[in-house]
């Protein structure tokens, strides 16, 4: 075999990926180098994160008039901002005099102050102090307010754009909100926000996510002791996003032989008898089962780095109840252990596949959405076959 050394001259070439478009049980693996090069992973950036709908946590993070927090997004920092006016706002994190980062972390504010020269910005975004700026020629500070980024929300969760030319969220999650409605998710509370650090590209990550077959060999002593029937995948018709639904009973946001709180009431039908596990792509997974849902958010930080953050929710009566911080934390040891074994392989994948000797793989039929999600990738992200 020949070692690859460097990656394609033309990495966004479609001869590289012909084998990626054949139907599942024929097609090939993505070349490894579309997980390490800096070429590919800016392709991405600036055609998938720049271009979608990119799921941002809880809007009850900011609840209140003044609460923001921050979070950079696939290099672009960003700060979300609740104005007096009652409004979420996405902001460019970036001070329109030299370009000095603006708010770190999370907290609340009367008004947005650089930490550099002390421009400081209302929170709707207009500059309303700029020092020593009355000798500058044409200078307006009607002219230097933050450039503002598309917010939208659905179920409580807070979804960011870029791109100001894309339809709205509704035509992105097209029929989604309807399969989950029984959820009621924007009634839900968020007890608990983590955020992992890990050494591998954003892709690894969600392919993980969305197939069972590693269950019983990364998870042999979690969850793989959960006994399910797995339905053909899910494809959205209208929204982007596709998942997996699985038959079987008890809570999947407990390990086999814990119990939990009581199922929500609302549930009917195929919610009733089982869990979805969704990906909103590119890179959001949602998992419903009978008395919670949690999430796992990629937030992608260079070719071979992410940020992993997951929440979990249960329903507001839930959280009061009180036994629920005793109890809640059967679910928190089962995310506490499944999640790092996660991390560990999708690590060690990552540093299988950075090898000159990595080659494309197969995929079995327990990893059809591996497939789509790499379809979907390259759809945005490869020119368009001649
Ligand atoms: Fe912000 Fe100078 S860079 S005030």
């Amino acid at each position: 075999m020949t070692p690859r050394w460097l990656p394609p001259e033309n990495p966004l070439s479609p001869e590289h990926f012909q084998a990626v478009r054949r139907p599942l049980l024929e097609a090939e693996t993505m070349p490894p180098w579309t997980y390490t090069t800096p070429g590919f992973y800016a392709a991405e950036v600036e055609k998938i994160f720049g271009k979608t709908w990119n799921f941002i946590g809880r809007a009850a993070r900011v609840a209140q008039p003044g609460q923001y927090f921050t979070l950079d997004f696939a290099g672009i920092p960003v700060a979300v901002v609740h104005g007096k006016d009652g409004r979420l706002r996405a902001f460019a994190n970036t001070c329109r005099h030299r370009g000095a980062r603006l708010l770190e972390g999370e907290g609340e504010i009367a008004a947005i102050r650089c930490p550099y020269h002390s421009w400081t910005y209302d929170l709707k975004g207009a500059l309303r102090g700029a020092p020593e700026m009355e000798d500058t020629a044409c200078f307006e500070t009607a002219d230097f307010g933050l450039d503002e980024f598309r917010l939208e929300s659905w179920g409580g969760f807070l979804f960011l754009c870029f791109d100001p030319s894309v339809p709205d969220l509704a035509s992105f999650l097209g029929e989604l909100p309807e399969l989950l409605a029984a959820y009621d998710l924007e009634n839900m509370v968020c007890v608990r926000r983590k955020t992992w650090d890990i050494a591998c590209n954003w892709k690894i990550y969600v392919e993980n996510a969305m197939e069972a077959y590693h269950v019983p060999t990364v998870h042999a002593k979690t969850i793989q002791r959960q006994k399910r029937t797995i339905s053909p995948p899910l494809y959205g018709e209208t929204g982007q996003w596709s998942g997996l639904y699985t038959k079987h009973e008890g809570s999947r946001a407990l390990e086999a032989g814990d119990t939990g709180f009581p199922y929500l009431p609302t549930l009917t039908g195929p919610s009733a008898e089982g869990t979805y596990y969704i990906l909103i792509y590119p890179g959001t997974m949602l998992a419903l089962t009978f008395d919670c849902m949690w999430w796992l958010e990629v937030h992608p930080r260079g070719p071979e780095h992410m940020h992993l953050i997951s929440g979990a929710c249960f329903p507001k009566a839930i959280t009061e109840r009180p036994d629920f911080e005793e109890v809640v934390q059967r679910y928190y040891k089962r995310w506490d252990r499944s999640i790092p074994e996660d991390n560990v392989i999708s690590e060690l994948q990552q540093q299988g596949l950075r090898s000159p000797f990595a080659r494309v793989g197969r995929f079995s039929i327990m990893e059809p959405l591996v497939h789509s999600l790499d379809n979907w990738v390259l759809d945005r992200v490869v020119a368009p076959s001649v």
